[in-house]
């Protein structure tokens, strides 16, 4: 039997009826539209779809959507303050070379703002930790690293 629920997703209010076992990134991607967030492993191993809920990173491939209802969910789609500006997070990623493929950006970006919202000027070995659980298959670590870095730099 389905779930009627709220989701809140970058301020925006959506009523959509779900089959309990399906996933936040399921609900985002297929019903909402919002492909922005990626599916990799789907197993909570690469953080491709890492999203922001209450303000916490999460893996929306292990997060049912019934429990996401009435949080707030923030996803790659609202990181830009206007749909003309980009983030300064995002300027950085394309600033120093951070996005090849892309797969994982999304993912890196969203983990980049949770640490950059707790500590505005992170040092080298803290950005690694904390971007720790987003892999790229692309294996451009050194230039996310720098992104996230000039991000901080922006923000500031
Ligand atoms: S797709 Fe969710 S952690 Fe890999
Ligand atoms: S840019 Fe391709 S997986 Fe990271």
């Amino acid at each position: 039997m389905k779930h009627v629920i709220e989701l809140k997703v970058n301020g925006d209010s959506y009523q959509v009826a779900v089959d309990p076992w399906r996933t936040l990134n399921e609900v985002l991607r297929e019903d909402l539209n919002l492909t922005g967030t990626k599916l990799g492993c789907g197993t909570g191993d690469c953080g491709a779809c890492t999203v922001l809920l209450d303000g916490r990173t999460v893996s929306s491939c292990l997060t049912l959507a019934v429990e996401a209802a009435g949080k707030d969910i923030r996803t790659v789609e609202g990181l830009a303050p206007s749909g003309e500006e980009l983030h300064p997070i995002q300027e950085a990623f394309i600033e120093e070379g951070a996005i090849q493929c892309g797969f994982c950006t999304a993912g890196m970006e969203l983990s980049a703002k949770y640490l950059l919202d707790r500590n505005p000027a992170p040092t080298e070995r803290e950005i690694r930790a904390s971007m720790s659980g987003n892999l790229c298959r692309c294996t451009g670590y050194d230039k996310i690293v720098a992104a996230v870095d000039a991000a901080a730099r922006k923000m500031k």
